[in-house]
């Protein structure tokens, strides 16, 4: 079981693997929580949108494992943009998962979703809600606080009026789709960056160009994918429910080539 960690600008250690809970539906997620922890896995990422943070919070009292040694992060919904709304809705997720505080709260998106990608940024609004993080970070009810799909005018803005720097981005990195920039831009201010769908949702398995890689290594080509994405000095949040993939996906002693690491991440498909 991959057991390394990361430290975070403000001293916290997180373990760099983590379970991804998008998309597993309330019903299954305690027990997918469980076995991963009792697998091994000490971090389990959630968020208000997956609507299954109360399942996480079961799963990690139904585990043999204290509460303290879990990092559990949740996001505020991509679509609140005011200070209010933020804050309760930091309360209503402590609520949901019946936890005392969150161990990383992020900013799920800088845009709402459906608005993904359009001309209005929601900079003013970004503040606003980051100005709700800050606050539930000095108030003890998350032990660190981050973003999400921010881009480096998104972080840019943020840090105008942030009296705390993100200490996370959390981004879609997978190999076919790894954003250098934004990943350089991040650790060279100290930004923890996580890498979300580290298996690009399942699509990376319907690559056949990716098997001499898995094969050189004797390994699975998710563990491959998951091992790269440590290796760019990222967390990895891969998802799955089934405990025989949890344990493949924690299972990661083996190290990519550096010039193997290079042409992965000019990986196109
Ligand atoms: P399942 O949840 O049915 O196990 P990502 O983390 O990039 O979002 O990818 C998640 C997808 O990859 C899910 O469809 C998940 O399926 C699948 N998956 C996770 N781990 C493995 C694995 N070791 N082998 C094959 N598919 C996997």
């Amino acid at each position: 079981m991959y057991q390394g960690t990361i430290r975070l600008s403000n001293g916290l250690v997180v373990p760099r693997l983590a379970l991804g809970t998008y998309l597993i539906p309330e019903e299954q997620t305690a027990e997918a929580v469980r076995n991963a922890i009792e697998l091994g896995y000490r971090h389990i990422d959630t968020a208000q949108a997956y609507e299954n943070e109360h399942g996480v919070g079961e799963g990690i009292r139904a585990s043999s494992v204290p509460r303290e040694n879990i990092f559990v992060t949740s996001k505020v919904l991509a679509e609140i943009k005011d200070y209010k709304q933020a804050v309760r809705s930091i309360d209503e997720s402590l609520r949901t998962a019946n936890l005392d505080r969150f161990d990383l709260m992020l900013i799920h998106c800088p845009q709402p979703w459906d608005e993904y990608g359009d001309e209005y940024r929601y900079f003013e609004e970004n503040r606003a809600v980051w100005k709700a993080l800050e606050e539930a970070y000095r108030d003890g009810k998350v032990r660190s606080i981050g973003v999400s799909n921010f881009s480096i005018e998104d972080l840019e803005s943020l840090a105008v009026t942030a009296n705390i720097r993100p200490m996370v981005n959390q981004i879609p990195v997978f190999i076919g789709y790894t954003d250098l920039e934004l990943i350089r831009y991040c650790q060279d201010r100290g930004i923890v960056v996580e890498a979300y769908s580290p298996l690009g949702h399942g699509d990376v398995f319907k690559n056949q160009a990716l098997l001499p890689y898995a094969e050189k290594y004797r390994v699975s080509v998710a563990q491959l994918c998951i091992r790269y994405t440590l290796q760019l000095n990222a967390i990895s949040l891969p998802k799955t429910t089934s405990p025989d993939r949890m344990r493949q996906n924690a299972s990661l002693d083996f190290v990519i080539s550096d010039e193997d690491m290079e042409k992965l991440k000019s990986f196109a498909w």
